[in-house]
């Protein structure tokens, strides 16, 4: 039996990848526009980073990473997000050194042990930013700019910033507690995981999935806000209505992740189902001197390629095709061809060919399946005389170049288009 990729893992095929390089290149030429330079990180780190810093009572490292020993015996931990890496490199090269606010974005796969469904993969891709070194407020602000300009560049409407305040370690405690009273009563009518993560992560109990919507009266961290954390959230929601991004706040939106504190946030799509949050992030305050590095502000996102793709419109997103397809009749003009192919891609032209060196009627029908402008016709007698023929796909028309100058004349005509 043919063997078969692993379930909850997508090969993403020639086809879908228009739309892929689009999402991609849009992404990189914003975040440069904005200040923002890429990096790339390890897909595996030791599993203590991501113990560490998303937290050991959240789900995805309680029961959904990809962990193993490797042959030293080391506990070693395929990425489940992105910013775990990305801070640890932070401070590994001290690029706290270098300059006061440092923007990075990247890109890549993440890996994910959850059950996996339309939106829900084992391994997916992010796009992510991070920006290092302060706790401005305008840098929150930047961030969800930068966030809302891509998805109305990548032309994908109808969607909704949720933003919400997790508070500090000041104010946090308070309203843990106060949450921890609130639930107390309901506790016995809770499921199990509920039940757990009221000791371990109370806030997360606001997001269970089969208990969610019984907590519409819990209290709310921005009740609990101190004053330095109120001052912070106002100035982002005042930044966010200077600058027309639309928000809603949501008072109970916390985030599977623990290092979140001040400014969090996802942005999400009706018609998405479940998996219906295409984007999310928010601050980390406290990450950075987790992973040894010095007490240092942080905030940034990471949108889910996979959702952001399948809300894009591929319609006017063209396929590159061939400029040229090159048609050798017979065994000699294949050999012929070889160098003339080698010299016409050297030049920077895209040239498709097949070796097949088969009969003009079945070549024309393959340089029209390529989506070439051009075919050039080389034979027998194209060599003798030292002439090939170009013929324009669409208008049928067809011209005659000479061999010698077949390169420059090519060049002249498809890399001034
Ligand atoms: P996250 O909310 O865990 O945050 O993931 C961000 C996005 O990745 C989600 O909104 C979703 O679009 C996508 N995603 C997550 N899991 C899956 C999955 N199994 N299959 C498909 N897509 C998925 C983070 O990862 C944080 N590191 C974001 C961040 C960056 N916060 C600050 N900086």
């Amino acid at each position: 039996m043919a063997i078969q990729a692993i379930k909850g893992v997508k090969d993403i095929l020639p086809a879908d990848m228009p739309l892929w390089q689009h999402l991609e290149a849009t992404a990189r030429k914003l975040f440069e526009d904005y200040g923002f330079s890429e990096i790339r990180v390890p897909v595996f780190e030791y599993t203590e980073l991501f113990a560490r810093s998303i937290g050991v009572s959240t789900d995805i490292v309680e029961k959904e990473m990809y962990t193993f020993e490797d042959r030293d015996g080391r506990k070693i931990t395929l990425r489940p997000e992105g910013t775990a890496g990305v801070v640890r490199a932070f401070v590994e090269h001290k690029m706290y050194a270098e300059s006061q606010l440092t923007r990075l974005y990247y890109m890549g796969p993440m890996f994910r042990h959850e059950r996996p469904q339309k939106g829900r993969y084992r391994q997916f891709y992010q796009i992510g930013v991070e920006a290092l070194g302060l706790d401005h407020p305008h840098v929150d602000i930047e961030v969800l700019a930068m966030l809302h300009a891509l998805f109305t560049r990548i032309g994908v409407g109808g969607l909704t910033l949720q933003i919400n305040s997790l508070g500090d370690s000041e104010c946090r405690g308070a309203y843990r507690d106060a949450l921890k009273s609130y639930l107390k009563a309901k506790l016995p009518t809770l499921c199990g995981d509920c039940q757990r993560r009221y000791e371990t992560n109370p806030l997360r109990v606001l997001d269970c999935k089969v208990d969610g919507d019984k907590f519409a009266d819990s209290p709310i961290m921005l009740d609990y806000l101190c004053t330095p954390c109120k001052e912070h959230f106002e100035t982002v929601e005042a930044g966010l209505r200077k600058l027309d991004i639309p928000f809603e706040i949501n008072p109970r939106l916390v985030r599977g992740l623990d290092y979140y504190t001040r400014t969090t946030f996802e942005l999400v799509m009706g018609h998405l189902g479940a998996q219906n949050t295409v984007a999310a992030g928010g601050r980390y305050d406290g990450l950075v001197r987790e992973i040894g590095g010095p007490a240092t502000g942080g905030i940034g996102f990471a949108l889910g390629v996979e959702r952001a793709i399948s809300l894009m419109n591929s319609t006017n997103i063209a396929r590159p095709c061939p400029a040229l397809f090159l048609s050798a009749l017979g065994a000699e003009a294949v050999a012929f061809a070889l160098p003339i192919l080698h010299d016409l891609r050297s030049a920077g032209i895209r040239v498709d060919t097949d070796y097949s060196g088969s009969s003009l009627k079945s070549q024309m029908k393959k340089a029209d399946k390529s989506g070439a402008d051009l075919t050039l016709i080389i034979g027998e007698q194209e060599i003798a005389n030292g002439k090939a023929i170009l013929r324009n796909m669409q208008t049928k028309e067809q011209s005659e170049l000479l061999l010698a100058t077949l390169k420059e004349d090519l060049k002249k005509r498809l890399l001034s288009a």
